[in-house]
């Protein structure tokens, strides 16, 4: 069967597929992702979901404590799937870890959703994990829908919120909604679509519901509300606006190049509905996504998914490993036979999951959009393609360049094998990489890269806690990797050197590709100008 099989629409799908939406919700620690999360899920009606991201955040113990790193750091290094019913629609919340040590898993994270809301802190503003974050949904053209959060405490001014998107991230904001002040005046928001006002009523924190009660923003009542300077300065800023006469245009939001703006405040449980039904409306179903042999649509008849997370040992009485597929097309059945078309062997998947934490349950079917876990020793790496026929290879799953590389020593010469396995499991599953030195004398200790340094620690940590592996990590003063090929000749060859400048060294990754370590940004400079017959790439070249 060829790709062109995968083109054929199934009507019977489509209504499925339709109706998913599949997204991550991006910030720096501390804006309100979890608190976000947990409300959206009191819609969905799944309150006990919403008790345990609470408990999560609180209380570690009751659902992460298969790394209780996480407890120790008070951070979340797992990433989770999180889907219910809400409306007529199927929404699986990918859970990213907000650490801003942590991203490599975040990233992996982000190349299967297909938009991502992102919450700023009114009164901070952009954050630098942000930033990142966005850069890299920006890069895959996801839209992306932005919270501006905490508006019940003083927040920066409005204007320069909405001038900021512009200015630092470059992407063009269109307000769906205005507040009605900030911190101790705050008074609701404007919805400029319905051209509404929906007045905040403070509750019990965030407990249940907040009241909205909606009218025109002439109305004497909104006037009442607040107080006099506070309504002739929104008047103004929303003059501003209407005068500005920006249309709203929905075809630039899907194309990751205008991004609709709420106000509000997601731990006293404002604006979040608002947010909520207008996302789920104008983000789009599960999209299609290129293939070797063309793109694959969503709603066609045939399977496909590929992996983006390998997860061994989440649960320690299982001692089992986890792949984390995003289904592509069609319509995943347990116990169904598909290719993995890297390996081209068949592979059975019997044991399929939804993962919450440490509660599982079988997934019998689930379709375009949806996430599965699959349970077991699947021979599967992350970026393999699944997929009920042959012709499909999805697009490589991007790799991040490191910028921290250490030595990681065995402490105890006894326990070598342990050592080697579980760090051969490890790097399966990309919590960092490994690189061979070319020049190095005596016993080579495993040198490793990874995007920040506290990924070395969760290696450390889980190679003591799943292989009884003690290691010692030596820092090494490299902070910047690049990947290098003539620009004749068979790049692979073992005499192809380019001319190292200092500080500089040359690896093999594990791929065999040949990689210049480097001091810093400014010994690039210098090594670049004396290597121009190189292509130095700040991306690893493809196995
Ligand atoms: P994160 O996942 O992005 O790291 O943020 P999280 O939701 O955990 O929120 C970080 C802190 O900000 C929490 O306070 C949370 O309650 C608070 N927060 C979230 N949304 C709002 C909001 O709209 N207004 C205000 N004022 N605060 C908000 P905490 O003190 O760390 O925890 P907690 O004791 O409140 O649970």
């Amino acid at each position: 069967m060829s790709v062109s099989s995968y083109a054929t629409p199934s009507p019977a799908l489509q209504r499925e597929v339709k109706r998913r939406r599949s997204f991550a919700i991006i910030s720096h620690p501390d804006a309100g992702k979890t608190t976000l999360t947990e409300k959206f899920l009191l819609y969905g009606g799944a309150l006990n979901l919403a008790g345990s991201v609470t408990a999560r955040k609180n209380q570690r113990a009751t659902t992460s404590d298969w790394m209780d790193l996480e407890k120790q750091r008070g951070i979340s290094v797992s990433s989770t799937v999180l889907q219910f019913e809400y409306k007529d629609c199927v929404v699986n919340i990918l859970d990213t870890p907000g650490h801003k040590d942590f991203s490599e898993d975040t990233y992996r994270v982000l190349t299967a959703v297909d938009a991502a809301v992102m919450v700023v802190d009114a009164g901070k503003g952009i954050e630098s994990q942000t930033r990142k974050l966005f850069e890299v949904c920006r890069r895959r053209g996801v839209p992306i829908f932005t919270f501006m959060n905490k508006m019940d405490r003083p927040a920066r001014p409005t204007l320069d919120l909405v001038d900021e998107l512009e200015s630092v991230l470059g992407i063009d904001a269109y307000p769906l909604n205005w507040p009605l002040g900030d911190g101790p005046r705050f008074r609701g928001v404007y919805d400029r679509e319905h051209k509404q006002v929906h007045l905040f009523e403070r509750t019990a924190h965030g407990s249940y519901r907040a009241p909205v009660s909606v009218k025109g923003i002439e109305d004497d009542s909104v006037k009442a509300a607040m107080e006099e300077a506070t309504y002739a300065q929104v008047s103004d800023e929303l003059e501003l606006l209407e005068g500005a006469g920006a249309e709203f245009d929905i075809a630039r939001v899907l194309a990751g190049e205008l991004t609709p703006v709420f106000f509000g405040s997601a731990a006293n449980n404002f604006g979040v509905q608002l947010l909520l039904d207008r996302f789920l409306e104008l983000a789009p179903p599960p999209v299609a996504r290129e293939s070797e042999g063309g793109k694959i649509e969503p709603s066609s008849a045939e399977f496909s998914a590929f992996v983006f997370k390998i997860q061994a040992n989440m649960n320690p009485k299982h001692r089992d490993r986890v792949a984390f597929i995003r289904i592509v097309s069609g319509k995943f059945e347990r116990d169904m036979n598909v290719l993995n078309t890297r390996s081209g062997e068949n592979v059975r998947l019997a044991n399929s999951q939804r993962l919450f934490a440490r509660d599982r349950e079988t997934v019998d079917d689930a379709f375009a959009g949806d996430v599965v876990g699959l349970v077991g020793n699947y021979d599967l790496l992350i970026g393999d393609t699944l997929a009920s026929a042959p012709g499909v290879m999805f697009d490589e799953i991007p790799r991040f360049p490191p910028e921290c590389f250490a030595y990681l020593h065995n402490k105890s010469t006894a326990k070598y094998k342990r050592f080697r396995d579980g760090l051969a499991q490890l790097l399966k599953e990309g919590v960092a990489s490994e690189f061979t030195l070319l020049e190095s004398s005596g016993v080579q200790v495993p040198l490793l890269g990874a995007v920040g340094p506290l990924q070395f620690e969760v290696l450390q940590y889980r190679l003591d806690g799943e292989y009884a592996a003690e290691t010692r990590l030596e820092q090494t003063s490299w902070s910047l990797a690049r990947w290098l090929k003539p620009k004749e000749g068979d790049p692979l060859a073992p005499e192809a050197r380019p001319s190292l400048s200092l500080g500089t060294a040359l690896a093999r990754d594990s791929n065999g590709w040949l990689v210049a370590l480097l001091p810093s940004e400014w010994g690039l400079k210098t090594f670049e100008d004396k290597n121009e017959d190189w292509i130095i790439s700040e991306q690893p070249f493809a196995p």
